[in-house]
């Protein structure tokens, strides 16, 4: 009766990565029990994932080929429209978010436009527009940035309302920190960029009042949920948006937290239930309404619908 946070399977979103091929399921080294699906077994496993009342998954695509400009994230036939099409026919009830980036895409492995060995932050909002665009055509229910191009979220907003999508909103990566803890995630992805890093566009982990600046602008732009990103390392920043911002908060614990935790187990030197109980747990009293992780289900089962 007096415990003041509670954590429950309705706040969790899983994360789920998508491949080309069918019968595919692939597990992905540094995150065990995370797989890479192929578009058939995807839908098995959103189900799965609803019966034990997860309310949300979050797709990842790894396409066939990728290119410069990433043409592969806004194809109406692409991985991800193909997965959304899918999951939304066996699972109707499953809401499906969809990350909007370009990185997965790219043969550079950036999240945008290169020009002169530059990330071009204006060319690339057409392209992410795109993308969003082509992802609720297919039937998403929720898109969300991830690449953290600046005016990203306006730019995406009236792209949906002017084709009539008014309705669907936008889950925004708003304080999304130029971070190692996103490894796995990009051998799982294979999504590492070729040269340079992601500091130009990504958040420097010194920063604090910059993720709140971040946060403002997306808000201003229209965004109905903000997410920061990763997580644990970063609990005093979901603390002070809690409590300057009143829209939902979602919070991403990331692939390195998440391989943290099972190398740690793997190795009989921590408690893996309760790690991942504790941890997801301090999410929400720090002021998280939404947790995106790879536990989503271990969690689930642990804590019933
Ligand atoms: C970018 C994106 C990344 C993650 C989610 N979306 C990786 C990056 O910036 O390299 C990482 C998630 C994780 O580590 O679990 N599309």
């Amino acid at each position: 009766m007096v415990r003041e946070t509670r954590l429950s399977a309705r706040s969790l979103v899983y994360p789920l990565f998508v491949c080309p091929g069918s019968k595919v399921k692939d597990e992905i080294s540094s995150m065990p029990g995370n797989y890479r699906w192929s578009v058939d077994l995807l839908a098995e496993e959103g189900k799965r994932a609803h019966d034990l009342g997860i309310p949300a998954v979050i797709l990842f695509g790894i396409p066939e080929s990728k290119d410069d400009v990433g043409s592969g994230a806004y194809d109406p036939d692409g991985i991800v429209q193909r997965a959304v099409r899918a999951l939304k026919k066996a699972v109707p009830g499953l809401l499906v978010i969809c990350d909007v980036c370009l990185d997965e895409y790219t043969s550079h492995g950036h999240c945008g436009l290169i020009k002169n060995e530059e990330v071009d932050n204006d060319s690339t909002l057409e392209l992410l527009a795109k993308t969003a665009l082509t992802q609720v055509r297919a039937g998403a229910d929720i898109v969300a940035p991830s690449d953290m191009m600046d005016g990203r979220v306006g730019r995406i907003r009236s792209e949906l309302d002017a084709r009539g999508f008014t309705n669907v909103p936008i889950l925004a990566y708003s304080a999304k920190y130029a971070s190692a803890f996103y490894g796995p995630f990009r051998e799982a992805a294979d999504s590492a960029p070729k040269f340079g890093d992601r500091k130009s566009y990504q958040m420097d982990p010194a920063n604090q009042r910059e993720a709140l600046r971040e946060i403002a602008l997306d808000v201003e732009e229209g965004a109905d949920i903000i997410m920061i990103k990763p997580a644990l390392p970063y609990l005093d920043i979901i603390a002070l948006a809690r409590r300057q911002f009143d829209v939902p908060i979602a919070a991403y614990q990331v692939s390195g937290e998440f391989a943290l935790i099972e190398a740690g187990a793997r190795l009989g030197w921590i408690d893996r239930e309760r790690i991942m109980m504790e941890t997801l747990l301090s999410l929400r009293r720090a002021g998280a309404d939404i947790i995106l992780t790879y536990f989503a289900k271990d969690a689930a089962r642990l804590l019933g619908c």
